[in-house]
């Protein structure tokens, strides 16, 4: 499968020549072109504050300092120095391009999860020339104003108006509605997540996105795939796209990829793709102050290596499989279960809806009064999650999109004897509140009581 990663070890050893190469191939090589004929392809062997000292002997003061980002100068490796791009960059670059699936070849890195998408959008309708964007209803693609364009979720979005226009939605998992708008023609690009995280872990049906990558090539329309969830071994691939089978235009990452550690989101694109920038004038238009800085990426080559030698991939998967066969018998026991369903260890348990009226909801009201509207009737997952935590110690979460379903997301070390835990803790939890208003009255009681402490 994985031919050969390098460490971080390796890219120390890389010479200039191979670092300016393994940038050009898998970084933005029209950036790197310029630098060449600039003469600023130099490799940096130490620094100390402004000096910087190269590999043929020359030396330099900066008198740049990352464009204000560098106040205390440098030390040994400069983490940030933009004309001379890094060897940690560039084997990250190559590491990546090893993983990820199909034809994803230049690598542009970012520092969070929002800005890949962001940038997958700018460069497909570059290189497109259409401007409008597709997204599927429920997606969750960030909280930046462009991101967000591409959410129905009002309560994200509303306050915020007018977002960026051109963006339309489909229902997930539907192609016949994706082919109605590609078929117009107008999309610059399609971008979906390959199992939906935030509206509650939804997976497509089989095919799904394999479709949807077809139907884009038809309508020439780029296929984003957002990877930022599911990424690095979290439903048990690599990257979910090999569920499906899936060679997307666009890959955006973030999350796992700093191993917990760095901050740091990418942006995948085909040589294709990357056409849209290759001039001069446009080399700069994705670059970012702290994009590709040498720590966050040598953290980042740490734990691909980690994942890939430590076999997490298929812990996730394994694990995946055990925690799904333990939690999947609690919805045959506990009726306020509606589903439980995951892939890997992206797994969510969906909660019966409360009733309308009656006696529950006018409970369900008093509970939103009393707590200044701050928890409602959605937030039964949270609910659930907050009694997990008090009375077991266990952390799980709400899914944004869709407040009924609580997810279980842990790291992919996660063992058997851990996983035997959480969902027995879980299940004592629905079988101590087996209805919304004793989980409800619980919890505003010991709320009431920690305030009057207070
Ligand atoms: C699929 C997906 N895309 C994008 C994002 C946004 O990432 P960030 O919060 O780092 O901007 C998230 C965050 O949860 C996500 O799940």
């Amino acid at each position: 499968m994985i031919e050969k990663l390098l460490t971080t070890d390796d890219a120390r050893k890389l010479s200039r020549e191979e670092i300016y190469e393994l940038h050009k191939k898998h970084g933005n090589s029209t950036f790197i072109d310029l630098l060449q004929q600039l003469g600023f392809d130099k490799k940096v062997v130490s620094a100390d504050g402004l000096l910087l000292r190269y590999d043929d002997g020359s030396e330099a003061l900066d008198f740049i300092s990352g464009f204000g980002s560098v106040p205390f100068g440098h030390e040994n490796n400069p983490n940030i120095l933009h004309p001379h791009p890094n060897a940690m960059a560039a084997a990250l670059a190559y590491d990546l391009v090893q993983i990820t699936p199909g034809k994803i070849n230049k690598f542009f890195f970012f520092n969070d999860g929002a800005r890949p998408n962001e940038s997958a959008f700018k460069i497909a309708r570059a290189y497109t020339g259409r401007k409008k964007i597709l997204f599927a209803e429920n997606a969750f693609h960030g909280r930046s104003l462009g991101t967000l364009s591409a959410s129905s979720n009002k309560e994200y979005k509303d306050l915020f108006e007018p977002l960026v226009p051109g963006f339309e939605s489909i229902p997930y998992n539907n192609i016949n509605a994706l082919e109605e708008k590609l078929k117009t023609k107008e999309f610059a690009a399609l971008i979906l997540e390959p199992i939906q995280g935030e509206a509650g872990v939804i997976i497509p049906g089989i095919g799904y996105i394999r479709s949807a990558e077809f139907l884009c090539k038809k309508y020439k329309t780029l296929f984003i795939l957002d990877e930022v969830q599911t990424g690095f071994g979290r439903t048990g691939k690599m990257f979910a796209a090999e569920h499906d089978d899936t060679s997307p235009d666009i890959i955006t990452m973030a999350k796992a990829l700093g191993g917990g550690l760095a901050i740091i989101g990418a942006m995948g694109v085909t040589d294709e793709v990357y056409s849209a920038y290759a001039k001069k004038t446009r080399c700069l238009l994705d670059n970012s102050t702290f994009g590709g800085n040498y720590r966050s990426c040598e953290t980042a080559i740490d734990s691909i290596n980690r994942i890939v030698n430590e076999n997490l991939v298929e812990n996730a998967r394994e694990n995946g499989k055990y925690i799904l066969e333990k939690l999947k018998p609690l919805k045959e026991k506990h009726k306020i279960i509606k589903d439980v369903r995951g892939e890997g260890l992206l797994i969510g348990v969906e909660f019966e809806k409360p009733a309308e009226g009656g006696l529950k909801n006018l409970l369900l009201s008093g509970i939103e009064r009393i707590s200044g509207n701050m928890i409602d009737r959605e937030d039964v997952s949270a609910l659930f999650a907050g009694r997990m935590l008090n009375e077991h110690g266990i952390l799980i979460a709400f899914s944004l999109n869709n407040h009924y379903v609580a997810r279980f997301e842990p790291p992919l070390i996660v063992t058997k004897e851990q996983i035997d835990k959480a969902v027995d803790a879980f299940d004592k939890v629905l079988e101590k509140y087996p209805s919304y208003s004793s989980l409800l009255n619980v919890t505003m009681k010991e709320y009431i009581g920690r305030k009057i402490k207070r």
